[in-house]
């Protein structure tokens, strides 16, 4: 075997494994090779088995080729490796390319109802006259929503609630008022809380009916409060509520649980009485909005207070009719329908 020869096939061997190395696709591919190539079946390593046959003089020449050759085809496998293992990242980090600089779909966040934020503002404003807040049960006996509170078993005004029963003497309750009654037999004068809640009467669902609504008890019971103090108090909290360029007006009226008894209305937001056809008052000029009164004796007595010494005024009203004034909603199902597109535009009007 002549050096000639030996040279020629290390070259030839260097070739294609360099050849082969150019022609992969992958880096996988490479590694793959790496033992054909350069491995003992590989060409050259099989070409070194060869030397024994040449000249031993010619050995560490022959040996030197063999070896360089080697050595190149190894450091292009490296090169090769290389590039092919950026080449995959780069695919891999383009196909897998987040761009934060795109629009995020937008996420709705839950809003407050209008009922709550209704009752809310209510709340805020006694609250900062200094009111507690109080709650009382929706099931409720027909003692403290009616006999306590002075509205015996033929009294017309049992009628006017069409009560929901749920068995003889249990009911749900009618009226925020009963929470009176519970709250002056547990708290001692002065007192002076408002109570929210739901409330319950059968009653077809119409444009300003619903079956369930929310009210807002009031009640302040200390020694000397007279109906000034009534007055005095739920007109700030109207023109809280309303705005101070709107005129009440306290009307007399009739409630077994208070005497006097007072309606209050707010001037017409929408006409200040000055449409005689304005939908909103019905020409009126005035929209009711509370049912007030002086407590009843007859209710002080039944808690146990003297009514010679203790004296005391209370309210209700509707936190629907309320929410309806202050949004100008003119349907009452609006707030239970749970329709997306009517409670979304309550955001940000508080
Ligand atoms: N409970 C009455 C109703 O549901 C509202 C009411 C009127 C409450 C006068 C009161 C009041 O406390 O003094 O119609």
């Amino acid at each position: 075997m002549e050096l000639e020869q030996i040279k020629t096939e290390a070259l030839q061997a260097e070739k294609a494994a360099l050849d082969a190395l150019a022609a992969a696709k992958s880096a996988a591919e490479i590694e793959r090779l790496k033992p054909e190539i350069l491995g003992k079946k590989g060409a050259l390593r099989q070409l070194m088995r060869l030397l024994g046959q040449i000249d031993a003089t010619l050995r560490p020449t022959a040996g030197a080729i063999i070896n360089e050759a080697a050595a190149r085809v190894e450091s292009a496998c490296e090169t090769r490796l290389q590039e092919l293992r950026e080449r995959e990242l780069e695919a891999r980090l383009a196909a897998e390319r987040i761009d934060v600089t795109l629009p995020s779909p937008s996420r709705r966040v839950g809003l407050l109802h209008p009922l709550t934020l209704t009752l809310r503002e209510i709340e805020r404003i006694f609250v900062s006259m200094g009111y507690s807040v109080a709650t009382g049960p929706e099931v409720e006996t027909e003692y403290y929503n009616f006999d306590a509170l002075n509205i015996p078993p033929d009294h017309p005004a049992r009628d006017m609630h069409d009560t929901f029963f749920l068995a003889p003497g249990t009911i749900l309750r009618t009226h925020t008022s009963p929470v009176q009654i519970r709250y002056m037999k547990s708290h001692h004068p002065p007192i002076a809380i408002i109570a929210p809640g739901r409330v319950y009467r059968v009653d077809d669902i119409d444009a300003t009916h619903s079956p369930v609504f929310h009210q807002v008890e009031g009640l302040l019971v200390d020694r000397d409060v007279s109906f000034a103090h009534l007055k005095g108090t739920l007109t700030e909290f109207l023109h809280a509520m309303f705005g101070k360029d709107l005129a009440t007006r306290f009307r007399p009226s009739y409630f077994p649980f208070t005497e006097p008894s007072a309606e209050v209305d707010v001037q017409c937001f929408a006409c200040r009485g000055k449409n005689a056809e304005c939908r909103i008052c019905k020409g009126t000029g005035w929209i009711e909005v509370l049912g007030s009164g002086m407590v009843h004796p007859n209710v002080l007595s039944h808690v146990g207070l003297d009514p010679k010494e203790f004296s005391g005024f209370a309210f209700g009203l509707g936190v629907e009719r309320f929410a309806m004034l202050r949004y100008g909603i003119t349907n009452i199902r609006c707030f239970y329908e749970n329709d997306i597109r009517f409670l979304r535009q309550f955001a940000q009007r508080w």
